[in-house]
């Protein structure tokens, strides 16, 4: 499978047309945002990373039943996936407050929630992804009940299985991001990635981070955690 047009730059990968219509492929860049792209660098090594560890976790869900666009790892940045129409919401599911919540609510960053929370943003760049009422989805036909209904079932699955397995890693899963695509014939499917740069990850223990706020909050140690991330979920 060879790569032909680019259909998509996003901020942290390229899309890739390929001579197959239902099929892509994503290429993971280096390149580090944050704060809606106000804040820019490198982060060496992070597509290599993040394209294993997205296909690996990926893999897990499908065989938890939970169906994804995940085809077959080209090479250490690409990977073949399902071409699908993303759903445009960041679908986020929280365990512990931090970031946003704790910001947005007043509770202290490490406090657990007595519940796992689900939220969903607009996932819209020019508008810095707002908060989105359940009701704003349907308002706007972002996506329909049933289909939300689906989304929702499948991020809390993803929540538990994820959850079980960093933990034996000794890595607590605190919050992370979703997205969802649809294929031709309608079917939602898990997309995007599952990685440090979109996932909350402490260590189990020390608490100390191993993800994306690292280069978000300048403290540095960023290349380390996302290789330790590599070693102790895949060994490498
Ligand atoms: P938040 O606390 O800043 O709302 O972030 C919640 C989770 O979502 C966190 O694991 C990081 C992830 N995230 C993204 O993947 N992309 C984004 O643009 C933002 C703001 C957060």
């Amino acid at each position: 499978m060879e790569k032909r047009e680019q259909l998509y730059e996003g901020k942290a990968k390229k899309v890739f047309a390929t001579d197959d219509p239902n099929l892509c492929i994503v290429s993971y860049k280096d390149d580090a945002t944050a704060f809606n792209g106000l804040k820019k660098g490198t982060i060496l090594g992070k597509g290599a990373i993040n394209n294993r560890l997205t296909n690996h976790f990926m893999q897990q869900m499908e065989k938890a039943g939970i169906p994804t666009h995940f085809v077959e790892e080209l090479s250490d940045r690409d990977t073949v996936v399902k071409r699908v129409t993303i759903v445009p919401l960041e679908v986020i599911i929280r365990n512990v407050a931090a970031g946003s919540f704790s910001k947005r609510y007043g509770v202290e960053e490490g406090t657990p929630l007595h519940e796992p929370s689900i939220e969903f943003s607009y996932k819209n760049d020019d508008l810095g992804d707002p908060l989105l009422a359940e009701g704003h989805i349907y308002a706007m036909a972002l996506a329909t009940r049933e289909e939300l209904k689906t989304i929702t079932d499948y991020a809390f699955k993803v929540n538990e299985l994820l959850k079980a397995e960093l933990i034996a890693d000794g890595v607590e899963l605190i919050d992370f991001k979703l997205e969802f695509g649809k294929t031709p014939d309608g079917k939602i499917v898990l997309a995007d990635e599952i990685s440090p740069d979109t996932c909350r990850f402490w260590d189990a223990k020390t608490h100390e981070k191993l993800d994306k706020d690292r280069f978000r909050r300048d403290m540095g140690g960023v290349e380390d955690a996302y290789r330790e991330m590599l070693h102790r979920i895949l060994g490498e």
